[in-house]
């Protein structure tokens, strides 16, 4: 096809998507009368196409007279539609007042997700007793997430939490106790603080797994400070969250960074303590890790060690939560299901 015909052809293009924006834009009698003399007038541009139709090569004229033909008869049926419209619109009448007294539609309202009204709980009961609340950053480093933390290189604890590594040092962090050696650093003893926080690991998905988690971490240093302390401080907290008569267990286990370390359980919610499914039988149920801060910690982080004692703990945020509303599978809270979240 000759480059006059394609641009007979564009042109027509053109005026067809002008005319329908415009058509949208006519809502009374006048503006029906403008866009008709617009576009389909004497001096419209339709009428100026069809008068260049002569210097279109022979061969495509016909193509290109179609199109106007097409055009127009388009244009045309666009006009009557319009004036339909309008017509039918006046016999309507005026659209009736608004009623501004109606009640309006209700505003969806959004509660707070689950994990972070489990947090605040856990805050609630910690700032009672003095203790601030500290941040860190979710991309951590090697000595801060590991080695200042006791981990020596290459030691198999650090299996346990393997993670994203990233460019260089950096890592997502596998547990909220790097901001332990953060708070340490920046301030001297004695200090309690709590720490809320996202944490990360290469864990496999499933019911009660998964790679992006929260912990709230505790760290207490003062001078006379016993495993009593930390143990009389976590059996008040498991009444206060899950209800009078909880009763705590501490297990040994071994964590670098607290010697003695501990496991704590509190008794099955389920089950009071008679031993049922979720309980595995036991009648208790894991909900921290816990212990007293190791010297070589203070130590790392240039404290006395002789002289300042501490304990530690660090819980899931995802595992209390199941356990204080029922909840049997770790992926509800990260799916966004309407459903799922408006229980709360
Ligand atoms: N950081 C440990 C973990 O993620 C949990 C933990 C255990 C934190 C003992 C502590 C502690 O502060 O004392 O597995």
């Amino acid at each position: 096809m000759t480059t006059e015909a394609q641009e007979v052809l564009q042109q027509a293009e053109a005026l067809r998507a002008a005319a329908d924006k415009a058509a949208a834009g006519v809502d009374d009698a006048s503006g029906l009368q403008a866009w008709r003399v617009e576009f389909l007038g004497r001096k419209s541009a339709l009428n100026a196409l069809s008068k260049g139709l002569g210097s279109v090569p022979e061969a495509d004229r016909p193509a290109a007279g179609k199109a106007l033909n097409d055009l127009r008869a388009k244009l045309e049926a666009t006009y009557q539609e319009l004036e339909r419209r309008l017509h039918a619109a006046a016999e309507a009448g005026p659209a009736p007042p608004r009623d501004v007294t109606l009640p309006g539609a209700p505003a969806a309202v959004g509660t707070l997700h689950p994990i972070t009204q489990t947090y605040y709980e856990i805050a609630a009961f910690f700032t009672q007793l003095g203790f601030a609340v500290a941040h860190g950053p979710e991309v951590e480093d090697d000595f801060h997430n590991f080695s200042a933390l006791n981990f020596p290189p290459e030691h198999p604890s650090r299996d346990t939490q393997d993670t994203l590594y990233l460019a260089g040092d950096w890592l997502l962090r596998t547990h909220t106790s790097p901001v332990q050696i953060r708070v340490m650093l920046e301030q001297e003893p004695p200090l309690r603080v709590i720490v809320p926080g996202r944490c990360a690991r290469a864990d496999a998905v499933d019911a009660s797994h998964y790679p992006v988690f929260h912990q709230v971490e505790g760290l207490l240093v003062d001078e006379a400070v016993s495993l009593a302390d930390l143990k009389g401080t976590l059996a008040a907290f498991a009444e206060y969250l899950f209800g009078a008569g909880t009763k705590i267990r501490f297990i040994p286990d071994y964590f670098p960074f607290t010697e003695p370390s501990a496991d704590l359980s509190i008794s099955c919610v389920m089950c009071g303590g008679e031993g049922c499914g979720p309980c595995g039988g036991t009648g208790w149920l894991e909900i921290a890790g816990a212990g007293m801060v190791h010297p070589n910690v203070f130590r790392n982080v240039g404290y006395d060690a002789e002289k300042w004692v501490g304990y530690a703990f660090g819980m899931g945020i995802e595992r209390i939560a199941m356990l204080k509303y029922g909840i049997d599978d770790i992926r509800l809270f990260y799916e966004n299901n309407f459903d799922f979240l408006k229980q709360f």
